[in-house]
């Protein structure tokens, strides 16, 4: 059986989904791998060291689709790209199903079985797949060092002959993967840190890594939490009580990171722009959620500008700016999943479509009596 690893197409997306590390493992299963050439460059990972792990280098991705059985991407399929599919292949990748539904409905129609790795239910048997998990951590570190970057002044309080330096103040807003290791990294760095989320599990987590929680705790917080461990959209009265005591917490800030996401949603705005006038001049805002519409109405994604005094980050590819580490967590998530679709003695697809993994993930090609 052939695997198949394109170079990305989508413009800015600097990762890749298997680096030689993965290759190796993926020919333990039994695969034969093929790369296409400079599909590793944009993370650093070269060609020789590909075919040195054992891979094919492919001149270019038609060749190499044609007769893959199992294709790994990072960002999904382009329409150009899908028509290249056999049916009966198998598409590994994020593939948005949440705004991407023509692009699923394609694959369908090319009997592709695919699977989209948002899906995955974030279950303990699916953490070591977890791309949201692997990626939202990486977003969240780095978000912390673009605003330290950006910002005018140090993170730590510093005490010297020429006087004292504060601390800086940051609000992280949303404490989800990305959340909790941008508390930690501020932490780190010596900033002040405070957080806030509608799920009241995160309360105990804030805390238990030095930060402030700030929230309004009331009877509809207590339930803002699904059965699979995602924030509910609030009600509009819970939301106006959260913007009040947002906009008391915000003035005092220096750096706001907002990670607030819905899956399947807009983002909810938690900082107007109101709120971005009575922070000091200099402050910075970095909104992870600039992608999915937004948690300020002024980012712009992929854009960072300065309104008001505020620069307003909105890079909505961070793990991309960590292309080398991004890579190498989301090819070691897409390799185990790949373990659970391949047998391991024969090297043949084996698809136990009562895995519930395997029927979360799948967006195409399911058989009916799956469910998915
Ligand atoms: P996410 O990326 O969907 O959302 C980020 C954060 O924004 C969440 O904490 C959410 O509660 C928060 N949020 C949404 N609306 C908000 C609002 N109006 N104001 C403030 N905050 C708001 O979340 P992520 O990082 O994907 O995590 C989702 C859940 O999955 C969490 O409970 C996480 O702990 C859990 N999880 C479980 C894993 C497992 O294997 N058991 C692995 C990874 C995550």
């Amino acid at each position: 059986m052939r695997l198949a690893v394109p170079k990305e197409t989508r413009s800015g997306e600097t990762r890749v989904a298997a680096t030689p590390e993965s290759v190796k493992k993926l020919k333990t299963l039994g695969l034969d791998v093929v790369v296409e050439a400079g599909a590793g460059a944009g993370a650093r990972f070269a060609d020789a060291d590909y075919a040195a792990a054992g891979a094919t280098i492919a001149p270019d991705a038609a060749a190499m689709l044609k007769d893959a059985d199992i294709v790994l991407k990072v960002r999904g399929a382009a329409p150009g790209e899908i028509a290249q599919l056999k049916s009966g292949a198998v598409l590994v990748a994020l593939l948005s199903p949440h705004s991407e539904q023509a692009a699923i409905a394609s694959l369908a129609g090319q009997g592709v079985t695919a699977f989209a790795m948002e899906l995955l239910p974030r279950i303990s048997r699916a953490q070591a797949m977890d791309v949201l998990s692997s990626q939202a951590n990486l977003a969240g570190y780095k978000a912390v060092i673009d605003a330290a970057a950006q910002f005018g002044r140090a993170m730590p309080m510093m005490m010297t002959a020429a006087g004292t330096i504060a601390p800086a103040r940051v609000l992280v807003m949303g404490v989800g993967v990305a959340g909790l290791q941008a508390i930690a990294t501020a932490k780190r760095l010596g900033a002040i840190v405070s957080a806030t989320d509608v799920r009241p599990a995160t309360k105990e987590q804030v805390e238990s890594l030095g930060g402030t929680f700030v929230a309004v705790m009331d009877e509809e917080f207590k339930n803002a939490q699904t059965a699979s461990g995602y924030a509910k959209p609030m009600s509009a009265e819970y939301q106006a009580k959260q913007a009040a005591l947002t906009a008391e917490t915000i003035k005092k800030q220096d750096i706001v990171i907002t990670t607030a996401l819905i899956p399947g949603r807009a983002a909810p705005i938690l900082v107007t722009e109101e709120m971005i006038k009575t922070m000091k001049p200099g402050s910075v805002i970095v909104d992870l959620a600039a992608g999915a519409g937004g948690n300020t109405p002024l980012s712009k994604p992929d854009e960072v500008v300065e309104v008001h005094g505020v620069t307003i980050m909105g890079h909505t590819n961070l793990p991309g700016r960590l292309s080398t580490d991004a890579s190498s967590l989301y090819a070691r998530n897409l390799f185990n999943f790949v373990s659970l679709i391949v047998d391991k003695k024969t090297g043949a697809l084996a698809i136990d479509w009562n895995d519930e993994i395997i029927k979360g993930a799948a967006v195409a090609g399911a058989p009916a009596a799956a469910g998915a």
